[in-house]
């Protein structure tokens, strides 16, 4: 294979250099085409551009392959727990057991809020989505702490990492308490990460959650299948702030507003209101395929289709699985889980779904899950918003660590008007 690309372009021609990734992803290197000939290249959308180098997550999307740090998802998720795998991310490599209890004890001493940060609930009214308070605590959160405007050796910043992926669990399950008007709970040491979630979540001041261990495994597993994603639009969102040397607190309080979205993590949300709305109306799954299929349809079949995965999302083969052994575990009969399986069946044989390649993705299934846990619809991204933290640190940190790093500053083909002149306003038509 030629290791340059060739551009012919109006009689002119030039070279392009290629490279290799680590996984024989060739691209070919445009930073040099602006300077030599004057053109820049139109991608809207950005499906086939490749905005930075990565060594945390690999994915290919035709062969249906999710890797974090080169590990299969579907070892992670049968063999480790959220917390370890969210240091692989945000480090490169498994923590040895020290390293691991060492982590574990940093979550534990920073879980709590500072109290006057309590005090900011109460400025939010009380049918405020969770993903606006999130955001937002996590900024207010971050006054507290003018020492991580500054993260320039290892310890600081593994401190802050602790601290974020741990205040963002205590913040989110506080908006939830608040919404709902009941006391917010402190978080125990003597619980892990993701039953200490639960306790937080679900716990009475008069009444100790005592959550059930299958159920606790869940949302571990759940947790770990969002932790990253490679360049998805809320990552590359905390990536382009923090290239503007933004803090990480700032820069992932960007991402929750980007990941918020219904085509992005809101997709969690939006598959239980569409499969509770054809529920309620009785449609047919057949019915409602035919709906999403109509010409001059704006409605999608939520949880399903990806911008890589152009085969089965690995992800939601893995929630699939989890999502018969929970219910059946807690002895829950969703029918909206009779109504997922029917419209995945029916689009799976449908030829609008066969050609363009729609599968379900991991938001098809990650709800009904949660559902079955008593997690509430509006909370959904706010679990996916937790979960990918770890992608998010470890994505800023490249972009932090990158000597060649520069500000993120794509360029456009301006469409608008030619150049005008000024009317004063009495001179303007009517
Ligand atoms: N239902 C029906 N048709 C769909 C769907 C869907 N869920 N997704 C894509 N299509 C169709 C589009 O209408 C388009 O058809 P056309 O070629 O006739 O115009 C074609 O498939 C390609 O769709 P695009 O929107 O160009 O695909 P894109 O890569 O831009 O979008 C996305 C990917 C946003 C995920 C899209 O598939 C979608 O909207 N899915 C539903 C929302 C969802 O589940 N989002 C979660 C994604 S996973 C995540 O972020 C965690």
């Amino acid at each position: 294979m030629s290791d340059a690309a060739t551009l012919n372009f109006q009689g002119k021609s030039i070279e392009l250099p290629t490279f290799v990734g680590s996984e024989n992803e060739v691209a070919v290197d445009i930073q040099e085409l602006r300077n030599k000939t004057g053109m820049i290249t139109f991608d809207d959308g950005y499906g086939n551009t490749g905005s930075c180098l990565s060594s945390i997550t690999y994915i290919d999307g035709d062969a249906g392959i999710l890797r974090y740090r080169g590990y299969p998802i579907e070892q992670l998720a049968e063999e480790s727990t959220f917390v370890e795998t969210a240091y692989l991310i945000v480090f490169g490599e498994l923590p040895s057991a020290a390293e691991l209890q060492r982590f574990r004890g940093q979550l534990t001493a920073h879980q709590f809020l500072h109290e006057n940060l309590r005090h900011h609930y109460d400025g939010f009214p009380p049918n405020a989505h969770p993903m606006a308070i999130l955001s937002a605590m996590i900024n207010a959160a971050s006054c507290f702490q003018p020492a991580l405007m500054k993260l320039d050796d290892d310890e600081s910043f593994t401190s802050q990492a602790a601290r974020l992926m741990s205040q963002v669990r205590t913040i989110a399950a506080a908006s939830y308490k608040k919404s709902i008007g009941e006391p917010m709970m402190y978080p125990r040491s003597d619980l892990r990460y993701t039953a200490n979630f639960l306790h937080l979540l679900f716990s009475k001041p008069y009444a100790e959650y005592d959550p059930d261990p299958d159920v606790v495994r869940a949302l571990d597993q759940i947790f770990i299948l969002h932790a990253d994603h490679e360049q998805n639009c809320s990552t590359s969102t905390v990536r382009m702030v923090g290239s503007s040397q933004a803090n990480l607190w700032a820069s992932v309080s960007a991402g929750v507003c980007a990941l918020w979205g219904p085509l992005h993590g809101g997709a969690n949300q939006a598959v239980i209101e569409m499969l509770t709305e054809i529920h309620k109306s009785g449609v047919k799954p057949e019915e409602f395929i035919a709906r999403v299929k109509a010409k001059d349809s704006k409605a999608r079949l939520m949880g399903f289709g990806h911008r890589v995965y152009k085969n089965f999302d690995p992800r939601a083969k893995i929630l699939k699985a989890a999502c018969d052994k929970v219910l059946n575990k807690l002895g829950v009969h969703d029918p909206l889980l009779d109504i997922a399986k029917k419209l995945e069946e029916t689009a799976l044989r449908d030829d609008y779904f066969v050609e363009r390649k729609l599968y379900p993705n991991v938001d098809f299934y990650s709800g009904i899950i949660m559902r079955a846990i008593g997690i509430p619809l509006n909370m959904f991204t706010v679990l996916f918003a937790i979960g990918r933290i770890p992608g998010w640190i470890a994505n800023w940190r490249e972009v932090h660590l990158n000597p060649k790093a520069r500000i993120y500053r794509p360029r456009q083909i301006y469409t608008g008007p030619t150049k005008r002149d000024y009317l004063p306003i009495g001179k303007r038509a009517t």
